[in-house]
């Protein structure tokens, strides 16, 4: 059978949300700097390169690639698979993620980054599946809540597809 998708959040909304999102961030960072943007590859490339162009002050941006295991046990592992290519030491940190579920993603890089001497580090999520979370982690920037479904579109994916869609959709 064919998957249907059912829009949940449409292009205008995010639209709108990335716009508060990027105005409240710009007010905090104005006077933290060195400011730098971390993009968890794949899914958050293209939240990150709407947020980073209303931003209205200085910043820099990188990337990072992270895997989780869940295998059968509940713990879950997550390995970094490509590291910044800039170093962290003395800057203020945003990591931006396209979806917090567990929380083990987020809440590996968050002590990963302190531990290297990041002078500060925070989170952006654009959409966030509450009812899941495994680990205590503080979100600091949230665009939407979303139900315990499966999500893809604008960055997120099924199988490496749908990534392009320019909505949020629900994969039935
Ligand atoms: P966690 O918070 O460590 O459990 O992992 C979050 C990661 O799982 C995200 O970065 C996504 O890659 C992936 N993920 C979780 N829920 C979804 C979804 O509904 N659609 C697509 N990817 C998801
Ligand atoms: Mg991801």
């Amino acid at each position: 059978m064919k998957p249907k998708l059912k829009i949940l959040i449409t292009e205008e909304q995010i639209r709108q949300k990335v716009a508060e999102l990027a105005k409240k961030i710009s007010n905090y960072y104005r006077k933290k700097q060195p400011l730098l943007i971390v993009g968890i590859l794949k899914g958050s490339a293209i939240f990150l390169s709407d947020l980073i162009r209303k931003l209205t002050i200085s910043c820099e941006v990188d990337f990072i690639s992270v895997r989780s295991y869940d295998g059968t046990s509940s713990t879950g592992v997550v390995q970094l698979i490509l590291d910044l290519y800039d170093n962290p030491v003395g800057k203020h940190i945003l990591i931006v993620e396209d979806i917090i579920d567990t929380g083990r993603t987020l809440k590996f890089l968050k002590t990963n980054l302190l531990t290297r001497k990041a002078k500060s580090v925070k989170i952006c999520v654009l959409l966030n599946k509450k009812c899941k979370r495994k680990t205590k982690i503080k979100v600091d920037y949230k665009g939407f809540d979303v139900p315990d479904k499966f999500v893809v579109g604008y960055g997120l994916d099924y199988n490496e597809k749908y990534r392009n869609l320019p909505y949020v959709a629900i994969l039935e």
